[in-house]
């Protein structure tokens, strides 16, 4: 019989690599071992903290460098993670996105204390799969036009407050828009419990995300600790699910004439014809919020960025929302997720013995980053890449593996659609009802908010209103 073993003897420099790839074959007496080489692309040999201060301090610059001295390879060595390739080949990406779920699949990461064991960042293999199966059709199709409505009525609610004619950040009052499409679309919430989870989900999502990053504490640290502190959120948030749950399943004729994901989950089934239990509703409408909320504001953030610094687009636009279109509205949707992607990397973990990725081999538990800003601002692909230029995306849809900003493979953002119809309809909106003040300051840097990579100063924009101020009254309703 002939086992196939893996073994580390690559080191980041070259000479290293060298000897690694001269590997041997041996074994004991009777069995004959093949050692597969571990191939990792070369990559800067300076030690894990100064490496991981150049990724915190400037990861944009710290990864363009890299490709400058390495290529589309590279291995970092950071603190938490350890060893990473870091890819950004479209063939390699491709492969990685498409390889089987037992040969490479999310990271180990501490999403499941957050989040809780059922969302889906803690599952893998089969139970991610049969979760996908279920949750896939909510946010296809015909089932997001029923979406639309909600989502501009948040948008003219909000767009209501806005100040004329005078300076304000946009991040805030985008969180704001799809914070409320999410609550109501998603978890069908009203009344009581949409004002509890608006109150409840921020400042829960927060401390959870920050909480992630640390060690689980060996003794209770009393109940003004921020363990303690996310342990009544999460108490808090379970009620209302509750309370939302119960107000489904009573509702007349429901919760089959509801169209909001959560409805849609209580009427799913399994293959076995098992219903999801409630542990697994709240866990994942929790993972949809924390998915879905924060990044689309900051991608709507970032529109405003570039196109008060592209008078010639934003023109463009308000003509083509009076003459009723949307193909340019939407190829710059594109473009602004092309140049600011807000999540950065996506990560995937080799889970099979090893895992012969393109040129390099990989072992297991070897973590890959696919960096999307390497694979946006790669100038074979994308002629001037740091050049904002929506009509890229006007005549042709973008590559699957060249365009990423929602990851790849089953693990491609579940809620692309819904956030492409959301950033829609908001910018639909906002061109609509207001016209937007160019500038000619220069852009915004790109700040890390931990999750997503947001405008500096917030997206910034001067706006003066095009219609009478009662018709964004209209549908306030809800
Ligand atoms: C512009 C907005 C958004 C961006 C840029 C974005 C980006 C991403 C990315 C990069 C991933 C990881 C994909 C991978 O590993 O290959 C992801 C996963 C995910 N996203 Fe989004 N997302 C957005 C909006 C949303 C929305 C609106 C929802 C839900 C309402 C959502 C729900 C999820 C979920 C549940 C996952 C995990 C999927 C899985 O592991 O199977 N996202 N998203």
């Amino acid at each position: 019989m002939v086992l196939r073993r893996t073994v580390d003897l690559v080191r980041t420099r070259t000479s290293e690599r060298r000897a690694a790839l001269s590997t041997v074959t041996t074994g004991h007496d009777d069995e004959p071992v093949t050692i597969d080489a571990v191939i990792r692309p070369d990559g800067p040999a300076l030690p894990r903290l100064v490496q991981g201060g150049l990724a915190l301090a400037a990861p944009l610059w710290t990864m363009r460098r890299l490709r400058e001295r390495y290529g589309a390879a590279f291995t970092v060595n950071v603190p938490v993670i350890g060893k990473a390739v870091v890819i950004s080949d479209p063939a390699e990406v491709k492969q990685l996105f498409t390889t089987g779920q037992e040969t490479a699949d999310n990271i180990d990461f501490n999403l499941g204390r957050v989040l809780g064991p059922n969302s889906f960042f803690a599952l893998r293999g089969e139970a991610h799969r049969r979760q996908r199966k279920l949750l896939v059709p909510p946010f296809h199709g015909r089932r997001l036009r029923g979406y639309e409505a909600v989502v501009e009525q948040e948008a003219v609610r909000e767009m209501a407050t806005w100040p004329e004619g005078r300076e304000f950040a946009t991040q805030a009052p985008m969180m704001r828009i799809t914070l409320n499409a999410i609550l109501r679309a998603v978890f069908g919430a009203d009344g009581a419990e949409l004002a509890g989870l608006r109150e409840l989900l921020p400042a829960m999502v927060t401390l959870g995300s920050r909480l992630a990053v640390l060690p689980i504490p060996r003794t209770d640290l009393g109940r003004w600790s921020p363990w303690a502190r996310a342990r009544g959120y999460r108490r808090e948030y379970d009620a209302i699910v509750d309370r939302l749950i119960a107000a489904a399943r009573d509702h007349p004729g429901a919760p089959d004439e509801r169209g909001d994901v959560l409805a849609l989950m209580l009427r799913s089934r399994y293959d076995d014809g098992t219903a999801m239990s409630r542990d697994e509703i709240a866990d994942q409408l929790l993972t949809l919020l924390a998915a879905g909320h924060e990044t689309t504001a900051t991608t709507l953030a970032w529109a405003v960025e570039r196109l008060r610094r592209h008078p010639g687009v934003l023109r463009r636009l308000a003509d083509e929302v009076d003459a009723g279109g949307s193909e340019l509205r939407e190829a710059t949707i594109l473009e602004v997720q092309r140049v600011r992607p807000v999540i950065d990397k996506t990560a995937r973990q080799v889970r099979a013995p090893s895992l012969h990725l393109g040129r390099w081999t990989l072992p297991r538990g070897q973590v890959v980053l696919v960096s999307v800003y390497l694979i946006h601002t790669d100038e074979a692909l994308f002629p001037d890449p740091h050049r904002f230029d929506p009509d890229r995306f006007t005549a042709s849809r973008p590559d699957t593996y060249q365009w990423i900003p929602f990851g790849g493979g089953v693990r491609r953002c579940i809620g692309a659609a819904f956030a492409h119809m959301e950033m829609n309809v908001v910018l639909r909106t906002l061109l609509r009802d207001f016209t937007l003040e160019p500038t000619t300051r220069r852009g915004e840097r790109w700040h890390s908010r931990g999750i997503a990579y947001c405008p500096a100063r917030g997206g910034r924009a001067v706006v003066h209103r095009r219609v009478p101020a009662v018709r964004s009254g209209d549908g306030q309703e809800g």
